[in-house]
């Protein structure tokens, strides 16, 4: 397995572009499934998580046509089987968004159950339950969802989340795209990314009213046409390489970003002592070659703090001035970097879902390991301020979610490089 190497000390100073956004792209191309012709989706991230999404369709028997700059042209006209296998989805859970639209595009679906992971059981109830308002007949059995649309198609339904679910969300919406009549989803996630995900579907000729509102209204209509849509940027990517800037005490230009998509993380960098800038497309960082100050926060769906940002504000507090209280809300078991951060000399306590941390003027490098994707991130952010080397392991997790990380990191002046293992 490849490592990083990641030798600490250097102040960040340069500029970087942003990829697309793999929470947008992955319910995007799922969405495909959808349309009654080619559709093009362009600026993918090149991420192992889209490569597995597009792996998944080859094993469906959809060939994706993938240009030199990873757009994606999709038919799904081409399909040939309705099962999503285990060995699939159980390297990537976002698997389960092809569930909605292959039943209602193609009346049936078999997506394997895909199971919890480092952060959290990750049930998916909420998705069974949308579909099963809308007439779906689901049975779980052998590890397998199985999904059959009624005569003549889903119908229209109310649903109301109980718990706001992003991909539950949207694996509704897009069941509601082609069911027939009105459906209104109530207490539904407003994430930027649900919001891309809706004007996809209505660029493909659907009906959505309401994406980034808790209430989403989608009119059913016969089908969709083909389209040629491009991805948003992503904006926990953005984040990242603003708090890199922040804990090397340095200054990052982000380009190809959106400012307007994570103003509760621009907040918190405010708070922690960071001047930035911003213009339509692009993000400016500046600490002046300051420490940063500890804040406090607490995750929420959006537009509240992000829960994916929250490791990465760990390892800003952990070495800012005073002491910071994390909250996670969403997920049960998401403070695993903060034990390898103690390997680096953090102070961090965790009681229940909160981690207090005590900000020390420097770290030590020590071998750590990755456990999921934003944790390895935050690991990666440790190093950056570490003394000495810091080594990474198991940083697969962080290839699914973050094109190109030691490359862009270099660009910046960090002294990172990959070991391939
Ligand atoms: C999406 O996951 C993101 N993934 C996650 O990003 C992100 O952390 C999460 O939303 C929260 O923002 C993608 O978009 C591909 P949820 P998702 O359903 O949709 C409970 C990353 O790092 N729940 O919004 O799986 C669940 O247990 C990843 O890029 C149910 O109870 O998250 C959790 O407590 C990590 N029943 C809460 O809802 C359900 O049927 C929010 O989960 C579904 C969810």
């Amino acid at each position: 397995m490849d490592k990083l190497i990641i030798t600490g000390g250097a102040r960040l100073d340069g500029e970087i572009r942003i990829s697309g956004a793999k929470n947008s792209a992955l319910p995007i191309l799922a969405a495909t499934l959808l349309c009654d012709g080619p559709v093009t989706v362009g600026n993918l991230p090149h991420l192992h998580d889209i490569t597995t999404m597009i792996e998944l369709f080859g094993r469906m028997g959809i060939e994706p046509v993938i240009d030199e700059k990873l757009s994606v042209e999709i038919d799904p006209r081409t399909i040939k089987t309705l099962v999503a296998p285990y060995e699939l989805v159980k390297t990537m859970r976002a698997s389960i968004l092809v569930l909605g639209p292959m039943v209602a595009r193609f009346g049936y679906a078999e997506v394997a159950l895909p199971g919890g992971c480092a952060i959290g059981s990750r049930p998916v109830d909420l998705h069974i339950r949308g579909l099963e308002a809308m007439g779906a007949h689901i049975e779980v059995e052998g590890g397998y969802i199985k999904a059959k649309s009624p005569e003549g198609g889903l119908r229209g339904a109310h649903f109301f989340f109980d718990t706001v679910s992003v991909t539950g969300t949207e694996n509704i919406m897009m069941a509601a795209a082609l069911a027939t009549g009105r459906s209104v989803l109530q207490n539904a996630a407003r994430e930027p990314e649900v919001v891309d995900l809706a004007n996809f579907l209505n660029a493909m000729g659907a009906n959505v009213q309401g994406a980034g509102t808790d209430t989403i209204t989608i009119d059913g209509v016969p089908r969709l046409h083909p389209a040629t849509y491009r991805v948003m940027p992503d904006r926990i990517e953005t984040g990242t390489y603003l708090v890199a800037a922040a804990v090397t005490g340095g200054r990052v230009k982000v380009k190809d970003t959106d400012p307007t998509i994570l103003e509760a993380v621009l907040e918190k960098l405010k708070e922690a002592g960071a001047d930035i800038t911003t213009g339509e497309d692009w993000i400016e960082l500046n600490m002046h070659g300051k420490r940063p100050k500890a804040v406090n926060l607490r995750t929420a769906p959006y537009p509240a703090f992000p829960t994916d940002m929250q490791a990465q504000f760990i390892s800003l507090n952990a070495i800012a001035e005073g002491t910071g209280a994390v909250i996670e809300t969403i997920f049960e078991n998401r403070f695993m970097h903060v034990y390898e951060m103690h390997r680096m000399g953090a102070q961090i306590q965790v009681e229940g879902n909160t981690a207090i941390v005590t900000g020390t003027k420097t770290l030590k490098g020590a071998p750590v390991m990755a456990t999921d994707l934003r944790a390895s991130a935050s690991l990666v952010l440790s190093a950056l301020v570490a003394e000495g080397d810091t080594l990474i392991d198991r940083i697969y997790h962080i290839d699914r979610g973050y094109e190109c990380i030691e490359e862009k990191l270099q660009m910046l002046g960090a002294k990172i490089r990959r070991v391939p293992g």
